[in-house]
């Protein structure tokens, strides 16, 4: 076979067979497969996309591209949950301590900050010792020893998606429906899971910005997932405003704590945390209605399980457990904390949640080249929720930095995200829609 023949194929909108797409993904992880050739693929796709089945081959010829766990011999159902990304989206920390409490089994391959997002690997990165980046033995032994453990990609699962992804970042070819979906589910395809649920961010903090392209997105995914024998569904969450109270990698960590512990719960955050989990119990089969899920997970909190699952994990990924203990005290913290004001009293009607993520990137929370160390202090904590007042005494948000020059700029950012008006604004709900 000849790359430049198969690519000439999807370049004039000709279907490609499962053998062209598997020869392709071969060589762009074997490096026979030139990156010129590689980027003129991925652009083709871009420009006239692939059908349903070729989005099922090339999925499944990139998770084969690696190693591809099998988790048989754990008699309990292997489930995970991926979210298309957030700001102060820190669901994954609670989410796989719960549903292991519940008696599921979540094998949790995550990711770092992308764009103005946050990453789940930088959130646990705060806690001292642990270890994001473990052979694939550890990720099983503690898979199984815990029932959950959350790493980041290796470098033998799906290794033809990492080399693809880098090019498709610097060839302005990311964001197409059919390359995400392939990339997203070659990873998790190849961690073992008999169960997905999606978290689809729709609104100004996330990728998939209006509704239309969030809903074929999720389409798409749960089509492929399905048809590669992983039952997954969707759901579409709003993502206008941050998640939560907290946005940065400590700060967020001791928010997912405090929810464990049953302390400080965000409502929006419950919300979207506990559908998601409610959504595989009910899939797996180990909640036989909403109102059983919900009420295993609520027994996983007030009982302490889901906390103790999530100590569990950290000590076998090699974290300095004893900070657990009082992590309020321990976690660490930042030089400068101080409130963030309006200018003006009333009602927050309305958030630019990017400005609002790039903001903790602005503070050194997250990266400007992709080998930058970053400072797992910063952020915004006490963040207003459409629909509170603000005033004189009540503030927007907390600023933590550790240098003292950033303050004022990224103060002005956040009074300029923020809209304020004399009229209180209805919020709207945290989940939009669902896609099976
Ligand atoms: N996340 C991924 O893993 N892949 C994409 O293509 C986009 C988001």
């Amino acid at each position: 076979m000849l790359p430049q023949e198969i690519i000439r194929k999807t370049r004039n909108r000709e279907t490609l067979t499962k053998e062209e797409i598997y020869f392709l993904v071969k060589g762009v992880a074997d490096g026979s497969l030139a990156d010129i050739q590689a980027a003129s693929f991925t652009m083709a796709v871009y420009l006239n996309g692939l059908n349903k089945d070729e989005v099922l081959n090339l999925t499944l010829a990139m998770r084969d591209s690696g190693e591809v766990l099998s988790f048989d011999d754990i008699d309990a159902p292997i489930v995970d949950k991926h979210s298309t990304g957030g700001v102060g989206d820190k669901v994954s920390l609670m989410l796989a301590p719960m549903l292991a409490s519940c008696g599921a089994v979540v094998p949790m391959i995550a990711g770092r900050g992308l764009g103005h997002t946050g990453g789940t690997l930088d959130k646990l990165d705060a806690l001292k010792g642990y270890k994001t980046s473990v052979d694939i033995d550890t990720f099983k032994n503690t898979v199984k020893k815990v029932g959950c453990a959350i790493i980041g990609q290796t470098s033998n699962l799906a290794p033809a998606d990492k080399k693809l992804y880098a090019i498709r970042d610097v060839c302005a070819t990311v964001e197409s429906i059919p390359l995400i979906t392939a990339s997203i589910l070659s990873k998790k395809l190849a961690a073992g899971l008999k169960y997905l649920v999606m978290d689809i961010k729709c609104g100004n903090g996330a990728f998939m910005e209006n509704k239309k392209r969030a809903k074929e997105l999720a389409s798409s995914i749960v089509n492929v997932a399905n048809g590669a024998g992983t039952k997954t569904t969707a759901l579409l969450t709003d993502m206008s405003s941050v998640l939560g109270t907290s946005v940065g990698n400590a700060l967020e960590l001791k928010e997912a704590l405090d929810y464990l512990k049953g302390e400080k719960i965000n409502t929006r955050l419950d919300v979207v945390t506990k559908e998601l989990c409610s959504e595989l119990l009910i899939n797996c089969g180990i909640a036989s209605s909403k109102g059983s899920a919900l009420k295993m997970l609520e027994q996983s909190i007030n009982k302490g399980y889901a906390f103790d699952k999530f100590i569990k994990m950290a000590e076998c990924l090699g974290a300095d457990t004893s900070i657990l203990d009082n992590y309020e005290n321990k976690l660490p913290k930042a030089k400068y904390i101080k409130p963030i004001f309006s200018i003006k009293e009333g009602y927050v009607t309305s958030m630019d949640t990017r400005k609002i993520g790039l903001g903790v990137i602005m503070l050194g929370g997250g990266r400007v080249n992709p080998t930058q160390k970053i400072n797992y202090t910063t952020g915004f904590t006490s963040f207003c929720q459409i629909g509170d007042k603000v005033d004189k005494k009540t503030p927007l948000c907390y600023i933590h930095a550790e240098d003292e020059d950033k303050i004022q700029e990224v103060s002005k950012l956040i009074t300029d995200s923020i809209e304020i008006s004399d009229k209180k604004v209805k919020t709207s709900p945290i989940i939009i829609d669902k896609v099976s």
